[in-house]
């Protein structure tokens, strides 16, 4: 009776870590996140909410969530935080709104980010951000604003971006980019202003003139 009694306590102690322990572990959203708070440094401890156990992240603060507890926006704007992106944040699938200006970030920008189909604001200005724009932002085909200016971003502007039809903003002032500045798609309304300061950034106007530029890749 003993061993039967055990046997069944065991059968159902294992039956009930299978159906429990995945729900308590395991949100990719927030292991994503998670990623990100170990690359950054932050004085301030704007990030101390931030708790792996909890079921998701939705009840961090600078995090929200839809109906369905997927990650919609990071507002960490102003933040005074430092450090690098990660790729893992190409794994919030649901996100539209990123959102790390006016920080000190360096590092590239990871071309995961080419992953977030939901993407509607990415909003990386006035951080120390390197390295060149990866082409693979073309895919964002739900993209409205991008705001990449005061950074050091070098390379050309990838024509990939042309063919966002949901592009309004684009913003790549005051960083070291060279090459032609695209002028088709949403191009058409973005002001000359939006590209100024970037030394090597060839206007719009020397495009048919076959100028290319061998130093910019
Ligand atoms: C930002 O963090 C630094 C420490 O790295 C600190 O000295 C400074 O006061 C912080 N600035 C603000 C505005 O909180
Ligand atoms: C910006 O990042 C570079 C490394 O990419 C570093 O050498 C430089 O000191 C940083 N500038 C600031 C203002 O933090
Ligand atoms: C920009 O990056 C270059 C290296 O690519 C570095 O030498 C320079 O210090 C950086 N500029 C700033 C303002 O951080």
């Amino acid at each position: 009776m003993a061993y039967r009694a055990l046997f069944v306590f065991v059968a159902l102690t294992i039956v009930t870590s299978l159906l429990v322990l995945p729900k308590a572990r395991g949100n990719s959203e927030g292991d994503a996140l998670s990623a990100l708070r170990r690359s950054l440094s932050d004085p301030d401890n704007v990030l101390q909410s931030w708790d792996p156990n909890l079921v998701n992240p939705c009840t961090w603060f600078h995090i929200t969530c839809n109906q369905d507890n997927h990650v919609t926006r990071v507002d960490l704007g102003n933040s005074n935080l430092s450090g690098h992106l990660v790729p893992d944040l190409g794994k919030l699938e649901h996100l539209q709104y990123l959102e790390l200006y006016k920080n000190n970030i360096q590092g590239s920008i990871p071309s995961e980010l080419g992953n977030l189909k939901s993407l509607i604001s990415l909003d990386l200005y006035n951080n120390n951000i390197s390295g060149t724009i990866p082409p693979s932002l073309g895919y964002l085909k739900s993209l409205v604003f991008l705001r990449l200016n005061d950074n050091n971003l070098s390379g050309p502007i990838p024509r990939a971006l042309s063919s966002i039809s949901t592009l309004k903003v684009v913003d790549v002032s005051d960083n070291n980019l060279c090459g032609p500045i695209p002028t088709t798609g949403p191009f058409e309304h973005i002001p000359l202003s939006n590209f100024e300061n970037n030394p090597r950034l060839e206007g719009p106007e020397l495009q048919g003139l076959a100028m290319y530029d061998t130093n910019c890749s």
